[in-house]
């Protein structure tokens, strides 16, 4: 009859034996040494049926803290070509690399899994106690904790327990190790949050197993975290877009009115201190005739800005992109694209700009369901742009617009177009502002930003399509357009 505390120390060596002579059976299997996978696997058995002589029967006094192991699966006694099967390092099942932290007070537990945990890819930090495994923690990076459970001092379910209490630490996975046939420490963790527990000596294939799993398992709730963020993110930047833009065309569409009423007033004002014979009344005396000129000088300014505040005004009205104010249509692309161009005739004439349309790549329907409104605009965008930004001065230069179909496995029908330039191009540190509202180049010549932004817009929202932009300095710039044949 062997006592508890001999029983527990025979235990502790045997799982040493297993553990290194599997550790063995692996590294001449990988070195080419077969011949010694035989009697390697021979020292295993025998190790494997003396630990079940000494389970029988098996019971761990409350105060026992190391390796005492009582688990089934080890009761088993595993040929040597079985165990060398186990250890086959062809099996690359487990081959992901993670950071893991080995808490264990017994440094040959320690060394063995360790050991045997970097053959298989992982970094490993090792703690010899609860208190070292906390403050390794809360310093380093780890992907998994593996967490003796009977340890002196502060015990296994203890270091869980904080690990749980903490904000951070508590996302670290944690399986439990345990060497006791005391079942309720392992149950206690499981309840406490543990993932998984592993039992003493470690069976290497169950191993593997447990930490491939509980990794996988810890990346796949990461990545569900973070695509629920990114979602929660695009879907709030969405909604305070939408908002921004209602509240924009609003604004702009309330001060329109009142500005209109100012310009008509305007209008009489000056239209009145035109008419000849108010004229002969200023002009009795010199004081009066400077009084006329003021008048007559201020009231033609103020319009002129009222003017340039209604343009505006009326393209903060456009960024909201109001599709009901806009109709659907069924048009040919090219004929709407052609009458576009012939619109911008006698600028493009001004600027000298040799504008080309080339449909050749439509090689399906011509026609296109959509918003020919808007595609309009956009295009007019597009040409100012151009006129001001790629050719300015009226230097000039070519422009091409070429309009193909696209049929993508599983997606409706597309149109690709582009419009290209072979101007000045967009600096590189501009081109990702360029569809932001309010980002402009231009704010001398004109521009307010908003043009881009409305094509976004409208692209996006209306055309149910996407818009991307290529540019280089010195060699220009291509806008593309992809956008369903048929909106649904
Ligand atoms: N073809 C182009 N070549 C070079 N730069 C361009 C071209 N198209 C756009 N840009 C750049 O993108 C910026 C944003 O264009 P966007 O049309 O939004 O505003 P804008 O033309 O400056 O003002 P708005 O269109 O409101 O009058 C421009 O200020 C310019 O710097
Ligand atoms: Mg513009």
């Amino acid at each position: 009859m062997i006592d508890a505390l001999t029983r527990h120390e025979l235990l502790n060596w045997l799982n040493q034996i297993i553990g290194y002579s599997e550790m063995l059976i692996e590294e001449a299997d990988g070195s080419g040494q077969e011949n010694l996978i035989g009697d390697l696997g021979k020292i295993t058995c025998a190790a494997q049926q003396m630990l079940v002589q000494l389970q029988t029967p098996l019971t761990c006094s409350p105060s026992c803290h190391s390796a005492i192991n009582t688990n089934d699966s080890h009761k088993q006694t595993a040929s040597p070509d079985q165990v060398a099967h186990h250890f086959n390092p062809v099996d690359t099942e487990c081959n992901g690399r993670g950071s893991l932290l080995v808490v264990d007070d017994n440094p040959a537990n320690q060394e063995i899994l360790s050991r045997r945990l970097e053959n298989q890819g992982y970094q490993i930090a090792m703690a010899g106690s609860g208190v070292e495994a906390l403050e390794k923690l809360t310093s380093n990076r780890f992907d998994l904790v593996l967490l003796d459970v009977m340890m002196p001092d502060m015990g296994g379910y203890e270091v869980l327990q904080r690990m749980k209490a903490d904000t951070v630490l508590r996302n670290i996975p944690v399986i439990m190790i345990s060497a006791c046939s005391d079942m309720g420490q392992v149950i206690l963790c499981i309840e406490a949050g543990a993932e998984d527990y592993l039992p003493k000596p470690f069976n290497s294939t169950l191993l593997k197993a447990r930490i491939s799993a509980t990794l996988e398992k810890k990346r796949l709730c990461e990545q569900e975290r973070r695509y629920a963020s990114q979602a929660m993110q695009t879907e709030a930047a969405l909604e305070r877009h939408r908002a921004l833009t209602q509240a924009v065309a609003g604004v702009a569409h309330e001060i329109n009115t009142p500005l209109g009423i100012v310009k008509t007033g305007l209008s009489i004002i000056r239209n009145r201190l035109s008419l000849p014979n108010i004229q002969a009344l200023f002009r009795e005396n010199s004081e009066t005739e400077a009084l006329l000129q003021d008048m007559l000088e201020s009231s033609g300014l103020t319009i002129k800005n009222v003017d340039i505040a209604h343009r505006l005004i009326e393209n903060f009205k456009k960024i909201a992109v109001d599709q009901l104010l806009e109709h659907q249509d069924t048009v040919d692309l090219p004929a709407l694209l052609k009458d576009t161009v012939d619109l911008f005739k006698i600028s493009a004439r001004q600027a000298r700009l040799d504008i080309r349309l080339d449909a050749s790549g439509i090689l399906k329907a011509r026609e296109w369901h959509g918003y020919p409104g808007y595609l309009t605009q956009i295009m007019m965008n597009f040409l100012q742009n151009i006129e001001r930004y790629a050719y300015p001065n009226g230097i000039g230069g070519q422009v091409d617009i070429a309009v193909s179909d696209r049929v993508l496995p599983a997606k409706a029908p597309q149109f690709v177009l582009t419009v290209r330039d072979y101007g000045a191009g967009i600096n590189p540190e501009h081109i990702g502002k360029i569809f932001d509202p309010f980002f402009t180049t231009g704010r001398g010549k004109g521009g307010t930003g908003l043009g881009l932004a409305i094509v976004n817009n409208m692209v996006t929202v209306a055309m149910q399509g996407a818009v991307s932009v290529e540019s280089e300095p010195g060699f220009g710039t291509c806008f593309t357009l992809c956008f369903p044949k048929n909106l649904t």
